[in-house]
């Protein structure tokens, strides 16, 4: 295992209703002029904002309310969020939404603490301040809710790019299960497969001895491949969409990655994907992950083959693990394909003629992404196209 510091500094609050207790933790967490923000509509028709706000004002809180993040959140709005802040003098935001409000929310609180432009963040520029962010989540996917990044696409170029720092991580997140039953099964399955991806990305590494985050990681995947069906069948079903919370949190706050060495070369390749074509970021990791992994996977065969048995319940073939090895990522592709995830480019209304494009836009040049196995602009060349 390798050296690690860990600060997961975000205080969950988990349950039914309790997003009304919003005003209370504001409060409790140093909040008193809020910027409220949120997306494209769901929350004010569920009548969630109406809520937040009643909670809000019942603890004497004041609050600018922004919505209209758009999922892929763009750079437009976090200026205008930016500069509301600054007029404001905003001191808290509550991201009322998904990962891209969130992201947005978090943007937002960087750039107004920042003289520049907040996009130097995300061109690598180091995080080492911003105001105090919290959420109320409304999809298990991205695991924004504890994490410390945030992925934003510039409408200049639709380049699509992360960024992460401790000081992004929520302060308070309110975690409420049933607001995810009007989610769309779409959703729900992205977010399903957005959460799995977090996990993967990790599980795949060359350090040796993690048996500990090896089998946190199994415990996650393995309860999302039983409770995402059961959300799917029953969107009421409260307990699986209340295991799909916190599987998300877990999955991505980076208690499965420390101490180990992860990948992220699928969610890259993923997020051209989401930059030129403006899909769904878990729709995009299903078409990703099993080219990747057919790919790579001769790098490391036993840890496939570990995979396939531990997560899948394939049957181990000591004479042929590459065998075992393929059998679990036909499981895997089996299993996207059951929640109603796309598997292939065209599904994704992708086109090969535009991989060159996705190449280029990466901007690798003469430098590799990935850390599992560090791939070139010809080895995403070559897995793009194993997923046309
Ligand atoms: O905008 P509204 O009207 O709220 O609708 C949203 C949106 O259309 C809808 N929705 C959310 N909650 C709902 C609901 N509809 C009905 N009922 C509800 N309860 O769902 C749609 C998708 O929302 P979005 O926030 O985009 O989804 P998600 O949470 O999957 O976030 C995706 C974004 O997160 C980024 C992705 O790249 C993408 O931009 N990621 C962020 C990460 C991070 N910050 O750590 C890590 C991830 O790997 C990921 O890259
Ligand atoms: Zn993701």
């Amino acid at each position: 295992m390798n050296n690690f510091n860990f600060y997961s500094p975000t205080f969950f609050v988990f349950g039914k209703e309790r997003e009304n207790e919003a005003g209370k933790y504001v409060k409790r967490f140093g909040g008193s002029k809020v910027l409220i923000h949120f997306g494209g509509g769901s929350v004010v028709k569920n009548g969630l904002l109406d809520r937040v706000k009643k909670s809000l004002a019942n603890e004497g809180i004041t609050f600018v309310e922004l919505g209209g993040v758009v999922p892929n959140p763009r750079s437009g709005l976090v200026y205008e969020g930016i500069d509301i802040c600054k007029r404001e003098n905003i001191d808290f935001i509550l991201a009322v939404g998904g990962g891209s409000v969130i992201d947005s929310a978090k943007a937002i609180a960087l750039g107004t603490l920042y003289d520049g432009d907040f996009w130097d963040f995300y061109l690598g520029k180091q995080v080492e301040k911003a105001l105090p962010v919290a959420t109320i989540l409304t999809i298990s996917a991205a695991g924004s809710e504890g994490s410390s990044g945030s992925v934003i696409t510039h409408e200049n170029g639709m380049l699509k790019r992360a960024c992460g720092g401790d000081a992004m991580r929520p302060v308070f997140s309110i975690l409420n299960p049933e607001l995810t039953c009007s989610l769309p099964n779409f959703q729900t399955a992205c977010g399903a497969t957005d959460m799995m991806a977090h996990v993967m990305e990790r599980y795949f590494t060359n350090t040796k001895n993690v048996e500990i985050s090896d089998r946190l990681s199994e415990g996650i995947l393995l309860t999302v491949i039983n409770e995402a069906p059961k959300a799917l069948a029953d969107k009421n079903d409260y307990e699986s969409r209340a295991n799909l919370m916190w599987a998300g949190m877990v999955a991505h706050n980076d208690t499965c990655g420390v101490g180990r060495d992860s990948d992220w070369s699928s969610h890259q390749m993923e997020h051209e994907l989401s930059g030129l074509y403006d899909v769904a970021h878990g729709a995009g990791l299903a078409v990703m992950f099993p080219a990747w992994m057919k790919y790579v996977m001769h790098h490391d065969i036993m840890r496939f083959a570990q995979f396939a048995v531990r997560v899948w319940g394939c049957e181990m073939d000591f004479q042929n693990p590459e065998k075992t090895a393929l059998h679990g990522i036909e499981c895997y592709e089996k299993f996207m394909t059951s929640i109603g995830m796309p598997i292939r480019f065209s599904e994704l209304g992708a086109k090969a003629e535009d991989i060159p494009i996705l190449v280029k836009t990466m901007g690798l040049g003469k430098g590799t992404v990935g850390s599992f196995v560090k791939l070139t602009e010809e080895d995403v060349t070559k897995i793009y196209e194993l997923a046309v």
